[in-house]
């Protein structure tokens, strides 16, 4: 019987102080209200009574399941004012058809760190455009989860292609009526026409050994990819069949070496044909890697895609930018020499070179904010580069050479870039 007791007891106040930890790392992320935090597991007829429904910014680990017996009137009366949710959102084995009385305003905040979003299991849910609705606030450095599964009547096929697909990357939507995203599991020449209505897709993207065929078509809708991408000995002449893609999360699992979005082998490959697809990872903070390696001699990158891939780190980049040049209104260069260059050039294409008898036109680069090649300033009686005082970025395909090369430069002391972005 004393075993017995103590057992009891030791459950109790493990779940107890789980709890209690959980929502002191809500109060310790945020500014809350000792007034406007609920402070308890579960919303039912007696923690009704206690809910700071009075507020219009509310911390709490919201949760709401098969305990919670009030009626769809008492929660529309409870979340009347809340505009503002702050801490997690947990809505778990009810038979609610709607999840209105969460924005009675149109719209909720809800900042969900730490513990995110978790709809899962409510039988009767078929109302899920208050999902839609809810505009998640994530942490810079950590990515809410968001989970909807097995919901049995719930349409969740509208879901990834409203906000949150952009603003939460971690979401599972599995189990339910409809699902949106899909898990790419193995993909095969044969199963490619199941993915054609996928706009999201789980586990990354991996197309290796196969040859290019018309089914890679079905591929065309994904626009957001969870997870990293491998292309390699194919065939393909280039990428543009991926003809949304805007965005690839990858995972390093830690190691910064890996490889998010790696494209090798593929020796008929000529263009990456992405034109503003971002590479990033779930560790946001961490540079994402790619790989460019053993393509066709003529491998080429359009200046676009240099500019949506600036922020990526190589481990090889076997590629020179294409000759085509980059749509943008803002005024654009070819650069012969520093003589014969236009002023105003905001963009330069070609290696920019500053010599000797060039020091009276270098006034001419005072607009310049972009660079495609490279920059040699040498054997110039220059005393400064505060000409170049808007360059913001130099992009310049080559693994060995340096970008910047400034030698010889007798009379120059001080050198600095200060617009360029690291
Ligand atoms: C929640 O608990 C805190 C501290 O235990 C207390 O000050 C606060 O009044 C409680 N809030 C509500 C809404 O009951
Ligand atoms: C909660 O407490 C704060 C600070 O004491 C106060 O300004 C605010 O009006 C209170 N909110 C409600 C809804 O009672
Ligand atoms: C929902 O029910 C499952 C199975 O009984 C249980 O494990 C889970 O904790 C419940 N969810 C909530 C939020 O209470
Ligand atoms: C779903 O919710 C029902 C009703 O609360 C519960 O009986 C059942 O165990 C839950 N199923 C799962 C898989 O959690
Ligand atoms: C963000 O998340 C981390 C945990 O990954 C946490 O330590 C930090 O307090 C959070 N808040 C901000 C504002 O970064
Ligand atoms: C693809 O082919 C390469 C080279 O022939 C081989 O090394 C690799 O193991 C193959 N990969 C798969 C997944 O079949």
């Amino acid at each position: 019987m004393f075993s017995y007791l103590l057992i009891f007891v030791i459950l109790v106040s493990t779940t107890f102080s789980d709890f209690e930890t959980d929502l002191q790392r809500i109060k310790e992320e945020y500014t809350c209200y000792p007034n406007c935090t609920f402070n308890y597991t579960e919303i039912n007829s007696e923690t009704a009574k206690l809910f700071p429904s009075s507020c219009y910014s509310i911390c709490g680990l919201i949760t709401i399941n098969e305990n919670t017996d009030v009626s769809f009137a008492t929660l529309e009366k409870l979340f009347h004012r809340m505009y503002t949710l702050k801490g997690g959102l947990r809505i778990e084995n009810t038979t609610l058809r709607s999840f209105s009385f969460l924005q009675l305003h149109g719209f909720l905040s809800f900042f969900c760190f730490p513990f995110g979003t978790r709809i899962v299991n409510n039988t009767e849910l078929v109302d899920a455009e208050a999902l839609e609705n809810i505009v998640h606030v994530s942490n810079t450095s950590h990515e809410c989860k968001m989970e909807i599964l097995d919901n049995s009547k719930l349409d969740a096929s509208r879901l990834c292609e409203s906000q949150f697909h952009n603003s939460v990357q971690n979401i599972e939507v599995l189990d339910n009526g409809k699902d949106c995203g899909c898990s790419s599991g193995k993909i095969t020449p044969r199963n490619l026409p199941d993915f054609k209505n996928c706009i999201v897709l789980f586990d990354g993207l991996v197309l290796t050994n196969m040859s290019y065929n018309s089914n890679l078509k079905s591929l065309s809708k994904i626009a957001n990819i969870r997870g990293n991408v491998e292309i390699a000995y194919t065939n393909f002449k280039d990428l543009s069949f991926l003809k949304s893609l805007s965005k690839i999360r990858g995972n390093t699992f830690e190691n910064l070496e890996t490889v998010i979005l790696d494209i090798h082998d593929n020796p008929k490959m000529k263009r990456l044909g992405l034109d503003s697809v971002s590479v990033d990872t779930l560790e946001q903070d961490w540079v994402p890697t790619m790989n460019l390696e053993n393509l066709h001699p003529d491998f080429c990158i359009t200046y676009q895609e240099a500019v949506s891939l600036s922020y990526v780190r190589f481990k090889n980049l076997e590629a020179k930018f294409c000759e085509t040049e980059w749509k943008t209104d803002m005024k654009s260069c070819k650069f012969k020499s520093l003589r014969e260059l236009e002023s105003d050039c905001i963009i330069i294409y070609g290696n920019v070179l500053i010599s000797s008898g060039d020091e009276e036109y270098v006034e001419k680069l005072e607009d310049t904010v972009y660079i495609f090649g490279s920059l040699t300033i040498q054997n110039s009686e220059l005393e400064n580069i505060r000409f170049l005082k808007m360059l913001g970025w130099i992009y310049f395909l080559h693994e060995t050479l340096p970008v910047i090369h400034i030698t010889n430069n007798k009379d120059l002391k001080k050198v600095s870039l200060p617009s360029i972005v690291y």
